[in-house]
């Protein structure tokens, strides 16, 4: 071999590596698991990887428009969360923190349905949910050249909103449906792509089956994006419709909805390396921002956001240790304000860990590199990486202020959000006059009863307190309301004087000014303190930087479309995946353990004996009951235990899931339902931005927990009864 061949084969070895690496880095990973796929472009996506990876359907029973499939089993869940068809009689499984608020809705004092489960014994128990539906998608179909007809690269923002607004209105008119038919246009890749979905919708959805908390929120927040798992977050629900099978309002005469198809129970379970796949309705993810965007997240805004929810989680956590009532009354609040607060922690931890920023910043460089070797390209996307870096700059203050903003005027303090819906009263009154004011006042009235219900003024005194503190140092003065321009010490002083002179935190005050005439009343909430302080509040906010944000936002959304588009352009070896946007999604994945830590390695199944390890008597987060440690003494676990002789509890996998997943089925190669998705483990929570397959899970009751629960803790095997359970591994 000359020397010359040798340096050839050298360097053909060395091109070969480095295409590895690209394709590592960038290219389409089979085992990875990363994506949200759309179920009608899995046929010329998909197939063939998921067939490899082990799944023996193929995309059309997966997905089809004519003939019944997968998909007719899937349901949007009261628009927030997924659930599926498991029998010919409309039951569907979703999560218990899905249908919590149906659950609390139906119990009382006497009858707590959150602390003892519930059960119908028959078809005529269940119970109605005023305002809950079950949405079913019939088709999807691309119509990108409709909405887009008339939209050029030259245009601004608003030029391309108006015209793509004016043709998705002409399309919904050209498509009306039946009352419960619906056609929804969607954005995909950032408005590159448009699909229409045809729904349909079943308004009268009752209430089935629920488990005590101690099992359906079992670990509650301590345990809350954690893995090891052992929660049985489900329950049951069913679709009722007229007697033509046809979508109907409630009635007595409806009857259970025969679906075109419903998921069989696989009791074989799986194995670590097993092929799953999750169906659902996934909220949003953030997969192909530009550097900048992710350092901002990782630098600034996670921070802030932790930052300020961790202050109020200390101040709510050492009332409601401190007092029964407390904790009953703020317990729903504290896990809806710290189920993010951990994932932000989560999400920020990851992000730093699996070095996102720098992962971005290569894919950037190369990026570049390929646009910059053809002029039609870089025509296109050249300029695209130094306006990211101008635009990201100019709105970071913006964007900073607005996550403080939201975060304390909006969602922390409480009697800030009682003033902005008295402040839209008060706006009512000034539009429309005394009718205008009278119109919503049942509405404000009502808000104000429930409110009250779960009010504590000295937690929400002290929370006010010490955001409005941490605003005052974190945010711009200029962008502070006045009453901030003192200093730290008089602020604590008149901030403690404004709350305790306000009619806003006392229900009977409020009272007595409602009953007062509308002028009147409309007098004294504007001199309320609160008031006061809080129009000053969201003027600045409104005024110096609501503006500024929403106008650079608009240039930055428009830089993605056209940075999605160049992506895809740039790397024609790669499948791209639209992000999430609550739209009908595919993800697939494996059963798989992982390695949070150096020489820690998590295994990917947990049992019923780890329920019982856990448990804490009197905890109000790990305590069992006495008929749910009967069964683990007795060892009654029927036919819902594996080969360990325990029932399996929570399983994980790589499937790609976000936000909306919850109550999401997963299922087995060949179709079977086999677990109910509803967390994600901590370490990966980044996953919305920078999917890791090495570190991001998704957690899923195992289907046997659910079936153990239902059958022999509960004893309602009629339900068992309605479910087609199968045996796919040992036919
Ligand atoms: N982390 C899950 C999800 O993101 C479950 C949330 C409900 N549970 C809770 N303890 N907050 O939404
Ligand atoms: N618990 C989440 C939900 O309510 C699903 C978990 C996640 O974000 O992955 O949708």
């Amino acid at each position: 071999m000359s020397v010359f061949s040798g340096l050839k084969l050298k360097s053909m070895k060395l091109i070969r590596v480095l295409l590895l690496a690209v394709v590592l880095c960038f290219g389409n990973l089979a085992f990875a698991g990363e994506g949200m796929w759309l179920p009608q472009l899995l046929k010329a996506l998909n197939e063939g990887d998921m067939q490899t990876m082990g799944m023996k359907l193929t995309a059309e029973q997966v997905y089809s428009v004519n003939e019944g499939s997968l998909k007719d089993a899937i349901v949007h869940f009261g628009g927030f969360c997924t659930s599926e068809v498991i029998s010919p009689e409309g039951l569907l499984l979703t999560n218990h923190h899905c249908g919590y608020g149906q659950i609390q809705s139906h119990s009382t004092i006497e009858d707590n349905y959150l602390k003892k489960g519930f059960w119908a014994a028959t078809k005529a128990d269940e119970k109605a949910n005023p305002g809950l539906f079950a949405r079913f998608i019939e088709r999807i179909d691309d119509v990108s050249e409709i909405i887009l007809k008339g939209v050029n690269d030259d245009m601004s923002p608003s030029e391309v909103q108006s015209i793509v607004d004016k043709n998705i209105n002409a399309y919904m008119s050209d498509n009306q449906g039946s009352q419960y038919e619906e056609w929804m246009v969607r954005p995909f890749f950032n408005g590159n792509q448009y699909f229409a979905f045809k729904t349909v919708t079943y308004p009268d959805v009752r209430l089935v089956g629920a488990p005590p908390e101690n099992i359906g929120k079992f670990g509650a927040d301590t345990d809350n994006w954690v893995w090891p798992r052992h929660t049985g977050d489900f329950s049951l629900f069913r679709i009722y419709a007229g007697t033509d099978n046809q979508p109907a309002e409630y009635s007595a005469d409806n009857q259970p909805f025969v679906p075109k198809h419903y998921l069989p129970i696989s009791m074989d379970g799986v194995s670590e390396g097993d092929f799953t796949m999750v169906f659902g309705f996934p909220g949003r993810t953030n997969q192909y921002l530009p550097s900048q965007a992710v350092r901002q997240i990782v630098e600034i805004n996670d921070p802030a956001k932790i930052e300020i929810r961790d202050v109020a989680l200390k101040i709510m956590d050492k009332y409601m240790r401190a007092d029964e009532k407390v904790r009953l009354q703020y317990s729903s609040k504290f896990a809806r304000i710290a189920n993010y607060w951990k994932k932000w922690i989560g999400e920020k931890t990851g992000l730093e860990k699996t070095n996102a920023v720098a992962k971005k910043q290569d894919l950037e460089e190369e990026f570049t590199k390929r646009v910059k070797v053809d002029s039609k390209l870089w025509g296109q996307y050249g300029h695209l990486m130094k306006k990211f870096g101008e635009k990201y700059a100019a709105i970071e203050r913006y964007s900073f202020t607005k996550d403080y903003y939201d975060e304390v005027v909006r969602r922390n303090v409480e009697i800030m959000t009682v003033a902005s819906v008295l402040d839209r009263m008060v706006s009512r009154f000034e539009n429309n006059g005394e009718a205008g004011y009278n119109d919503f006042k049942p509405r404000v009235a009502g808000y104000l009863e429930n409110h009250f219900k779960n009010y504590n003024a000295n937690i929400d005194q002290e929370v006010f307190i010490a955001l409005s503190d941490l605003y005052r140092d974190n945010v711009d003065r200029e962008y502070c309301p006045t009453t901030f321009s003192v200093t730290a010490k008089s602020l604590e002083v008149a901030l403690t004087d404004i709350f305790q002179r306000s009619a806003f935190k006392d229900q009977d005050k409020l009272k007595a000014i409602f009953e007062m005439t509308p002028e009147d009343a409309v007098k004294a909430l504007k001199g309320d303190p609160i008031y006061i302080l809080f129009s000053d509040w969201k003027g600045v906010y409104d005024e110096k930087v609501a503006g500024p944000y929403s106008e650079i936002k608009a240039e930055i959304d428009l830089l993605q479309k056209r940075y999605m588009r160049g992506l895809i352009d740039a790397f024609p070896e790669k499948t791209f995946w639209p992000d999430a946007n609550s739209t009908m999604r595919v993800t697939y994945g494996k059963v798989q353990g992982y390695e949070p830590r150096d020489a820690v390695y998590y295994k990917p199944v947990t049992h019923f004996d780890g329920v019982v390890e856990k448990y804490i008597p009197d905890d109000y987060e790990f305590d069992l009951d006495e008929k749910l440690l009967d069964l683990y003494r007795s060892k009654d676990y029927g036919p819902y235990a594996d080969a360990t002789g325990s029932v399996p509890v929570c399983f994980i996998g790589t499937n790609h899931t976000t936000g909306g997943n919850s109550g999401s089925p997963a299922i087995d190669a060949e179709g079977n339902l086999i677990g109910l998705n509803f967390d994600r483990a901590w370490e990966g929570t980044m996953s919305d931005i920078n999917y890791d397959p090495s570190i991001c899970r998704n957690i899923m009751v195992d289907i046997r927990y659910v079936l153990f629960v239902v059958d022999k803790y509960a004893g309602a095997s009629h339900l068992i009864e309605e479910m087609t359970l199968v045996h796919p591994k040992t036919k």
